[in-house]
């Protein structure tokens, strides 16, 4: 159904048959159950024909009607909205025509309900997902995971958004209601007759190229829509920007240069609100801002811009900054969406200078401090692999085995310049945890490339993703303290992924 390619079609014969849901079991009570499907639809976008779509529908069976909403006009799936301590059952099926499971990306949930691509159900199939949310307030999200297919799924448009709430959020009484306001940014690139064009995985050199840099569009899309306007009113409002695009990085700004002050990333609230003049954000990463719009104009405009930026340290085939699935190259300069104020009179309200008790970073309660696990960008043939290996579905090196209750540091390491292939961003992600980021080195020989986006890092609070720029090296800290089992880590450039640029590592009870 994608315009020019036919991978919406193909159905893997290796997944579980339709109907084998996993039975929801008897111990679990949740206070929360959704129904979750994954359909086919189509819902106009440009002049001319509708767009075909894939989406989420939910609906709510047992608990509070209002913790699910879908955002009108939007092809994107709901908003669920949770306290934490809530216990969520979610029925999924599967309507469309390709296996697919279901990721929480960022939530800490067991390994049966984490939607490794194990799990994967065929068309027609269900499964069903329980776990209590243990999350910190925060911005998390959902998306498909099956082995393969996530790149196509996501882009055709199975992306939604799980919002956790806490006691000490609430305290801080931040902006509410209609004044939070969740962004997620896409690229998309349209066919003539406005159909979805996914050039990534097409045969011959071009698909090939287009896979090792990740698919790039030329439209940037809000919440699903072309040309998004904020209509605000002149108040501070928080705002929670999700990338949830296949490869494209964003480097966000006001256009006027108005510094950005940022209270969340993607595991939740920072300890204080930090300013940066621009925030990097790369896929799957969430940054959450404050911003007071009392002082603007009434019916004046802002807009939110991606600037420009380096995405590569030279040399090689990926060096030349190369178009991926015909888009402007990673790194070229963007319109994102406008801001409109109204005409009401202007409020005022104060940001706390505290916003949530985080630990102190304490790098030496790591086994390993001084020999950090290495994950190292490596090129197997012409794709990129992690360690020098590709995906196995059940396979686990010896390497890739943690003791639960420990704590490690890990070493993100893409070094510059890798011969052939040449060196690009990856954002690294581990499932099962969040991550405390310890510190970044950077080859002197990529300093340019880097320099033009590490003013937009924001490594103060939790993370699941670590952008990891070429010649980069950074080390994170992490402690398995939530459920044991098989979970994965992965680039989260969606193209890198299908390829095998993922892998399992187990939590050994
Ligand atoms: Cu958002 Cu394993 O992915
Ligand atoms: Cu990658």
């Amino acid at each position: 159904m994608l315009g020019g390619t036919a991978l919406m079609g193909a159905v893997s014969g290796a997944v579980q048959s339709a109907q084998s849901a996993a039975i929801a079991t008897g111990a679990f009570t949740p206070d929360l159950e959704i129904e979750l499907r994954a359909v086919p639809d189509q819902i106009p976008l440009y002049r001319g024909a509708p767009t075909h779509v894939w989406r989420y529908r939910a609906k709510v069976i047992k608990g509070d009607e209002r913790a699910v909403s879908h955002q009108p006009g939007s092809p994107l799936g709901p908003v669920i909205r949770v306290h934490r301590g809530t216990r969520v059952r979610v029925h999924f099926i599967n309507e469309v025509s390709q296996p697919s499971v279901v990721h929480w990306h960022g939530l800490l949930v067991p390994e049966a309900a984490d939607g490794h691509p194990r799990f994967a159900v065929g068309p027609g199939g269900r499964h069903v997902y329980e776990f209590e949310v243990i999350n910190r307030a925060g911005t998390y999200w959902f998306h498909p995971h099956p082995h393969g297919m996530t790149g196509p799924q996501v882009y055709a448009g199975l992306t939604g958004l799980f919002i956790v709430s806490d006691d000490e959020e609430q305290a801080l009484s931040l902006p509410a209601g209609e004044h939070d306001v969740s962004l997620v940014i896409q690229d998309r690139s349209f066919t003539r007759d406005n159909q979805l064009q996914y050039i990534g995985s097409g045969p011959g050199m071009m698909g090939m190229m287009s896979s090792m840099t990740g698919f790039l569009g030329d439209h940037i899309h809000v919440n699903g829509r072309p040309d998004y306007m904020l209509a605000a009113e002149r108040r501070p409002y928080r705002l929670r920007l999700v990338n949830g695009s296949n490869s494209r990085i964003y480097k966000l700004a006001w256009h006027n240069g108005t510094p950005l002050t940022v209270i969340g990333t993607d595991g939740g609230l920072l300890a204080a609100p930090v300013n940066r003049p621009y925030v990097t954000l790369a896929p799957s990463e969430r940054i959450e801002l404050w911003v007071d719009f009392s002082s603007r104009a009434a019916g004046e405009e802002l807009n939110l811009v991606s600037l420009p930026f380096v995405a590569s340290s030279g040399g090689g085939m990926m060096g030349g900054g190369m178009m991926g699935g015909g888009g402007p190259a990673q790194g070229s300069a963007f319109p994102v969406l406008k801001v409109r104020m109204g005409q009401g009179a202007a409020v005022s309200e104060k940001l706390p200078g505290k916003l949530a008790s985080i630990p102190a970073l304490h790098p030496e309660q790591a086994h390993n401090l001084n020999t950090p696990r290495p994950i190292r960008v490596t090129a197997s043939g012409m794709r990129w692999s992690l360690n020098g290996r590709l995906f196995e579905m059940e396979g686990v090196a010896r390497d890739e085995v943690v003791r639960f209750g420990s704590t490690e540091v890990w070493e993100f390491i893409n070094e510059a310049g890798m011969g052939m292939m040449g060196s690009m961003p990856h954002p690294i992600h581990v499932h099962g945890v969040q991550f405390r980021v310890i510190d970044r080195r950077v080859h002197p020989g990529a300093m340019a490339a880097w320099r033009s986006v590490s003013e937009g890092y924001v490594d103060e609070g939790w993370k699941d993703t670590a952008l990891v720029m070429p010649g980069e090296r950074v080390r994170v800290l992490m402690r398995f303290e939530h459920y044991p089992g098989l979970f994965l880590y992965h680039c989260h450039n969606l193209e890198h992924e299908d390829m095998g640029m993922m892998r399992n590592f187990l939590i050994k009870a």
